[in-house]
Order: C-alpha cells, then sequence, then structure tokens
C-alpha cells in the first residue's frame, strides 16, 4: 500500500468511526428524549388524575344529600322528585348489560367487591336503578316466563320497588368461571352468599329481603343505607322501615 492509499484508508476509517459515534450519540439523545417524553407524560397522566378525583370529590361535596334512609316498599311509593335528586353512575356488567346505580351506592358496592374478589367471590351487578317502565319490563319477562305468580312474589310493582331509589342492587354471582344469574341458580350457593352477607353492614348494606320466614328470600337484593344504620339494622335483626320509625 501506497503512502497516499495508507492516508486514504486512515481518512475513510476516521469517518466511518465519527459517523458511528455521532449515530451513537443521537441514538442516546433520543433514548434520553424519549425517556424524558415519557416521564412527563406520566406526570401529565397523574396530574389529570388528581384533578379529576379532586373535582369529583367537589362535585360529591356540592351534590344535595339525598335521604339514604328513604323506605320504599309495597305500602310506600318512591316520591315523585326522587329521581331528579339522584346521581347515578353507569357501569357494564359482565353479560353486557347496562347497569346504573346511584353514585354513593356504587363506589360502596365497588369497595365490598374488591374485598370479596380477595377472598374468591365474584361479584357482578344485575341490576340497580330502574325506571317504572323497567320494572313492569321485568313483571312481564317473569310473568311469560314463570307465571303471574312468581312475577307478583319477586318483582314489585312499579312505583314500589325499592330499584327505583337507585339504592338498591341485585348482585349475581361467577363461580368457577360459571355465571350464576337466574334466581333458582343464585340460590345453590348459599356458602358464597354467606361470605357476602357477612360483609354488607361494613360497606352500608343491608339485606332487604332476608332468609326470616318473614319475606321471601332474596339473598342477591341488597340496599344501600349507610355504614350506621346498616350495621343497626343487622345487629338487631330489623327492618329499614322499624329503624326509621323508631330514629323518628
Ligand atoms: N325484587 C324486589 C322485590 C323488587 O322488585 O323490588
Ligand atoms: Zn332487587
Amino acid at each position: 500500500m501506497g503512502m497516499n492509499n495508507y492516508r486514504k484508508l486512515l481518512a475513510c476509517l476516521l469517518a466511518v468511526v465519527m459517523s458511528m459515534s455521532l449515530l451513537a450519540a443521537c441514538g442516546s439523545k433520543k433514548d434520553n428524549d424519549q425517556e424524558s417524553a415519557e416521564e412527563s407524560a406520566a406526570a401529565q397522566e397523574q396530574t389529570e388524575a388528581s384533578e379529576k378525583e379532586a373535582d369529583e370529590e367537589e362535585r360529591e361535596a356540592e351534590r344535595p344529600e339525598i335521604d339514604y334512609l328513604i323506605v320504599v316498599n309495597s305500602n310506600n311509593p318512591v316520591p315523585s322528585d326522587w329521581e331528579e335528586k339522584i346521581t347515578l353512575s353507569y357501569t357494564c356488567n359482565s353479560v353486557g348489560d347496562d347497569v346504573y346505580a346511584e353514585t354513593r351506592t356504587y363506589k360502596a358496592y365497588l369497595e365490598m367487591k374488591d374485598e370479596l374478589e380477595k377472598q374468591g367471590v365474584h361479584v357482578e351487578l344485575d341490576s340497580g336503578f330502574r325506571s317504572l317502565a323497567a320494572q313492569q319490563q321485568i313483571i312481564d319477562d317473569f310473568t311469560e316466563k314463570y307465571g303471574a305468580s312468581y312475577a307478583r312474589t319477586y318483582a314489585t310493582a312499579p312505583g314500589y320497588s325499592e330499584h327505583h331509589t337507585g339504592l338498591a342492587l341485585d348482585l349475581y354471582l361467577i363461580v368457577d368461571g360459571v355465571t350464576a344469574y337466574e334466581n333458582e341458580d343464585l340460590m345453590k350457593y348459599p356458602e358464597v352468599w354467606e361470605k357476602i352477607h357477612a360483609l354488607l353492614p361494613d360497606y352500608g348494606f343491608i339485606l332487604s329481603y332476608p332468609n326470616n320466614g318473614k319475606t321471601t328470600y332474596e339473598p342477591w337484593h341488597i340496599r344501600y343505607v349507610g355504614k350506621e344504620a346498616a350495621k343497626e339494622i343487622t345487629e338487631r335483626g330489623i327492618t329499614l322501615e322499624a329503624y326509621v320509625a323508631e330514629k323518628g
């Protein structure tokens, strides 16, 4: 190799080395840029989440207090202005149905659901808030499927169902991956209901139709009343109606 060629080779090698180090520098700049972009996106997300939470808390605080002890049953219709007073939360259940429930009730349900998951119990929401038309539809469906007597037993007349308050929820179960949805299937899991019922008062719920021989047992129908009332009603085995009458 002549001296000229040798110089050319050296120059060429130098050029390759320089461009490689330049590329590496770009690469590391890109990595740094990407990392800082990801970090600032995460920080932005965090800020937005905190702002959303704060907004929700503010809305919750501003919301006019509703009477969580309202009594709605076969003798007490839902007040005509009730629906405009409540705020509803929405969810889609595991079978793809839309379900709405009063916001605080729904939050309490989610907290309880979390705890149940830890115990290996999987609950879902079959039903929450119902309009008068939705209640009539249930009566019609039950009548067609099981007859009028069954419908009268398991669905209250429109206007008189606790479901109109948004504070009552019907649960269904997923047991070992199998969905138990129909009433007769739900009755097959007393041990699962026992675990659920044991938690109800801690989350502000009572069982509206307990297994006490006085009413038709509905293990799935729970009613939000707040923790204090739920604990006393459950401990004393009294109805919400009796509790409210006593408290004046
Ligand atoms: N399942 C209860 C009785 C209702 O329809 O309100
Ligand atoms: Zn119900």
